[in-house]
């Protein structure tokens, strides 16, 4: 069977932005060299300055250099990919100007022997997504003529600024085209590892039975970044940890941790499986939003001798800045596999390293009969200070006697880098008695060494060429994602006072973010970049 999408035609809406060139092309170009682009295929980009096919080809060949796998192409089989690529400068605003695209549809249709089928991708500024949307459809451009050809809307994020504006923009899209022709992009979702958590639960029969309240103390959920909002101040100003990365991104992760088995792979029993996941999230009253939800900005420091410039002095952020660059926030799911069962999600800017990691915490077990002979300092609640704080430290470590019990089993799914899954669990330490030492079972997707792990962008684009909506957000998953974060923007709008925390770039966060456990011997894990090493201190 061809994994080949039909022949189509790829429309870009803001054609000459970053994600165009830093993904999109690149990524299209990776699927030309796998022999993954349908038979018949081409690229309109759309975009304000004007522009020949010939200038547009050159910068995204130039893209190729700057950001794609260009080298190890075959030159012939990238001048074809070149070819396929065309442009049209336009006024998004301007009705009129969408007879444009029409006649360059047709006229590239011809050219390539087929008329067709046709994705639109928004790549643009949110404001422009209506005003799009409308000049299509005023077009015509929806709908295909003689109704054998498909036309789909791939839209990126932000879906919304918050609840009201999400369902608005939802109904809008809905009045050009059914939800059936949208596919909202979370590139969260194209990511293999995060894909792999489905197949992990529901490819093996031995997590399944474990995976629920009764064998699960906690999940925890981490995306940290190394990186500061370096030129996005602009746009970072406002929208701040809690749009730009939970309430999409890890909240679609915890959707796959959570969900129930779908009755088949598909679409729409995935996705109708998720949403019942988002709207078993207990809300959090707008006066609990301080005990459950801690945010924060990164401050000026000095990392590796070197000065590191806080939040307040990028570009485009004003010098009183309250918009968070961390946001940490504890909560539940009330349905009946997850009850009284505390999710843990954070995700900063200007952390120690970047890493993307879901953790799975099972229970201790009910008695415990063996004890530690280690110093289990580094895994454990002495971790905090000196982890968070990004540098090496000495602690009086626990050990058989003094310990505050036994490390309890973690299944880590990481996201990346070094994406792999680790198994912690005890084992006796050989020798005299009956001391036990925690060690891990990991696998590395690395490992794996004749397998291609595509970009996430590289799949999100071929099933939205395929019309495969599995990986893609669904209108009532995203307002119910939204529905869930509004009361904690609400209460910071309402409530200025709500601490902002400043953390040192650099560091884990604001310190107080490990209050949100409610045992004081529990704390985030502080994982390093190489996902075995955790446990050890890691050089950040
Ligand atoms: C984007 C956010 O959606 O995801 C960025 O807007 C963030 O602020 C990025 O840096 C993180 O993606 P990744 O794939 O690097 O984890």
């Amino acid at each position: 069977m061809s994994l080949k999408p039909e022949d189509c035609i790829l429309v870009i809406f803001g054609a000459s932005g970053d994600l165009t060139k830093r993904k999109l092309i690149p990524g299209l170009y990776t699927l030309c060299k796998r022999n993954l682009l349908p038979d018949h295929f081409a690229v309109l980009g759309i975009g304000r300055t004007p522009m020949l096919d010939e200038d547009f080809q050159l910068k995204m060949r130039q893209a190729l250099d700057d950001f794609g796998n260009h080298a190890e192409g075959d030159p012939t089989a990238t001048d074809r990919f070149i070819h396929q690529l065309h442009y049209q400068q336009l006024d998004t605003k301007n009705r009129e100007d969408y007879s444009r695209v029409e006649k360059r549809l047709d006229e590239i249709g011809k050219k390539m022997d087929k008329r067709g089928n046709v994705l639109f991708y928004l790549s643009t500024p949110p404001s422009l997504f209506e005003p799009i949307v409308e000049g299509i459809s005023c077009q015509g451009l929806n709908r295909s003529k003689n109704g054998s050809e498909w036309r789909r809307l791939l839209v990126e994020k932000p879906f919304g600024y918050d609840i009201g504006t999400a369902v608005e923009l939802n109904a809008n899209l809905h009045k050009s085209f059914s939800e059936d022709q949208i596919y909202r992009i979370d590139h969260y979702l194209g990511k293999e590892t995060v894909q792999n958590l489905l197949v992990l639960r529901f490819g093996n029969h031995i997590y399944e039975p474990l995976w629920n309240r009764n064998y699960i103390d906690r999940v925890e959920v981490t995306a940290a970044e190394s990186i500061g909002v370096e030129d996005r101040g602009g746009y970072y100003e406002g929208a701040g940890a809690l749009r730009d990365m939970f309430q999409n991104h890890l909240l679609q992760v915890v959707g796959m941790i959570a969900m129930e088995p779908p009755a088949v792979f598909g679409a729409r029993s995935v996705r109708n499986e998720t949403i019942k996941v988002f709207e078993s999230f207990r809300p959090i009253e707008i006066d609990d939003v301080p005990q459950q939800v801690i945010r924060g900005q990164y401050t000026e420091s000095t990392i590796h001798g070197k000065h590191a410039a806080g939040y307040r002095d990028a570009q485009g952020v004003s010098e009183n800045s309250r918009t968070e660059t961390y946001v940490a926030v504890k909560f539940f799911i009330d349905n009946w596999r997850w009850a009284g069962v505390p999710f843990y999600v954070r995700t900063g800017k200007r952390l120690p390293t970047r890493v993307t990691e879901a953790v799975i915490h099972f229970k201790q077990t009910p008695h415990t009969l063996f004890g530690y002979r280690e110093n289990r300092g580094a895994q454990r609640g002495g971790q905090r200070g000196a982890q968070r704080g990004g540098q090496r430290g000495g602690f009086a470590g626990h050990d058989a006697t003094t310990g505050p019990g036994q490390d309890s089993n973690q299944l880590i799914m990481r996201i990346q880098p070094d994406e792999g899954i680790l198994m912690k669990f005890n084992l006796k330490l050989p020798g005299e008695g009956f001391s036990m030492k925690t060690v891990n079972m990991d696998f590395h997707y690395s490992e794996l060494s004749n397998v291609y792990t595509p970009e996430a962008y590289e799949r999100l684009l071929l099933d939205s060429m395929s019309g495969d909506a599995t990986l893609y957000a669904r209108s009532d998953a995203v307002e119910a994602c939204w529905r869930f974060v509004d009361p904690i923007l609400r209460s910071w709008e309402r409530d200025p006072d709500i601490a902002l925390h400043g953390y040192p770039a650099g560091t884990w966060g604001p310190e107080i973010a490990g209050a949100l456990f409610a045992d004081p011997h529990l704390d985030w894990r502080y994982p390093c970049r190489n996902l075995s090493n955790d446990g050890e201190f890691c050089e950040l």
